[in-house]
């Protein structure tokens, strides 16, 4: 087995789980990044994202001596093997992918870039952008390849070990093939392409779970018209493997940092290319449609005389996109909060990984210590992320405090039994109480 000098620029949840594991199948890492308090911290293995096993993967690293880290990005590259760029590439103009950070990089690096290097973009970037890196480094002896990452936030560090797949994509089959080799011990299937097909990957990928996500969350409001019940539908076709039973659980709509960023990503690329792609663009306002139906029944069973939320206070419980990070990026819950807001309702908000000091979201809401402290005088109670200990709390002090018996479960997660004995009427997502 070969062992390489890798480095990896830019040490979001990406580069550094990419940078820690591949560190941790022995190879020697640089990582990165233009922040200098980052880079102090990471040096002494303070991990400032919410991921588990990250922190202590960095300190094994750092103790090993294979896993540096570096604020000067050009001294970086000048052992390595491979580069990986790993860098932020935020939704733009008109939905397309920014890649400023990606080509200020490759502007940075072009010519400290050792002879015979290979360049991997790991960030999700549109079909053509390792061309463009490969142009914009104008190293004919450098190749840029494509390795796209399918990690999970929440996830990362077990999604990197034990991947379903390794896609890279090269137009030199060698250089694809000495990456792939990088993921030393890992059992998992090798896809080997160009660069197209492994840029085109990662956004199909992320477009093919979104359709998932909104297919669910439709189905979710035909079988409340039904009376049926979504979880019953969904077992009774996941069992299928052509459809699997994954990704398929109805909530408050998807969000995150990437399946928002890369559906519009991709609907961009689609427009330039002149292709109609009609799933795609239903995916994506499906996904809105939902929201705004979700906030049409909060308001049915909230609303004042006037017919709005105004002066009507609400509880949320949840704030993060999804259980088991504190990341608010595209979260589901705000864009609802923001619907509820518009409509008048006052919103208070607990979330056990979100903390009270967000200036950035006092207009929209207030975040409390407590779930008690959010439902405390609300008229109902609304549960927008899916951490398990909603689940056991204690429901009848809940229903002491709220105005109206009402709570929204939009994650499903509650058990309406229990919350019937607190005399607490329950509504779900593709459920009826009744079931
Ligand atoms: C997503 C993909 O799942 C990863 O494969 C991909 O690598 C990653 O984007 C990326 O491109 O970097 P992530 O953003 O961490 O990962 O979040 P997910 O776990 O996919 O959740 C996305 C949204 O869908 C969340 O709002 C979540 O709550 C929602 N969701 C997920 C549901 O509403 N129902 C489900 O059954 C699953």
């Amino acid at each position: 087995m070969t062992l390489r000098n890798v480095t990896v620029i830019g040490t979001g949840y990406v580069g550094l789980t990419t940078g820690a594991c591949l560190a941790s199948l022995g190879h020697r890492v640089v990582c990165a990044d233009a922040d200098p308090g980052k880079v102090e911290r990471l040096r002494r293995a303070e991990v400032d994202i919410l991921e588990p096993d990250l922190p202590d993967v960095v300190r094994a690293g750092l103790a090993s001596g294979r896993l540096e880290f570096t604020q000067d990005t050009r001294a970086a590259v000048e052992k390595a093997e491979v580069v990986f760029l790993c860098l932020p590439t935020p939704m733009g103009v008109g939905g397309a992918a920014d890649l400023a950070a990606v080509e200020a990089v490759a502007d940075e690096i072009r010519d400290r870039l050792p002879r015979g290097c290979t360049v991997v973009n790991k960030s999700t970037v549109p079909v053509g952008t390792a061309e463009r890196v490969a142009a914009l480094l104008d190293r004919p002896d450098v190749t840029v390849a494509s390795n796209p990452e399918f990690l999970r936030e929440g996830r990362a560090v077990h999604d990197f070990l034990h991947p379903d797949r390794i896609v890279v994509g090269a137009a030199d089959p060698d250089a694809a093939r000495q990456v792939a080799d990088l993921y030393v011990g890992i059992d998992a299937p090798r896809v080997l392409t160009d660069t197209a097909g492994a840029e085109l990957a990662k956004y199909a990928a992320n477009f093919f779970l979104a359709m998932k996500l909104s297919f669910a969350n439709n189905l979710a409001t035909l079988c409340e018209r039904l009376d049926a019940d979504v979880d019953d539908v969904i077992a009774g076709i996941g069992h299928d493997p052509r459809i699997g039973r994954a990704f398929l659980d109805p909530g408050p709509g998807w969000g995150g940092s990437c399946l928002p960023k890369d559906t519009h990503a991709l609907l961009n690329v689609c427009e330039e290319s002149g292709v109609e792609f009609p799933l795609l663009r239903a995916t994506i306002e499906t996904n809105v449609e939902h929201q705004r139906r979700l906030v049409e029944r909060v308001v049915a069973g909230c609303a004042g005389p006037d017919g709005s939320l105004r002066g009507v206070r609400l509880a949320l419980l949840g704030l993060a996109f999804k259980a088991g990070t504190s990341d608010l990026r595209d979260s589901p819950a705000l864009a609802i909060a923001r619907l509820l807001r518009e409509r008048g309702a006052e919103l208070y908000a607990y979330d056990p990984a979100v903390s009270e000091r967000r200036p950035d979201l006092s207009d929209l809401l207030t975040i409390v210590d407590t779930p008690l402290d959010a439902v405390d005088g609300a008229r109902a109670c609304v549960v927008l992320t899916e951490w398990p200990q909603f689940r056991d709390l204690d429901w009848a002090a809940v229903a002491g405090r709220l105005g109206t018996p009402l709570v929204f479960d939009f994650r499903n997660i509650l058990d309406p039994g229990r919350l019937g004995e607190a005399a607490l009427s329950w509504e779900g997502v593709g459920r009826t109480p009744a079931m």
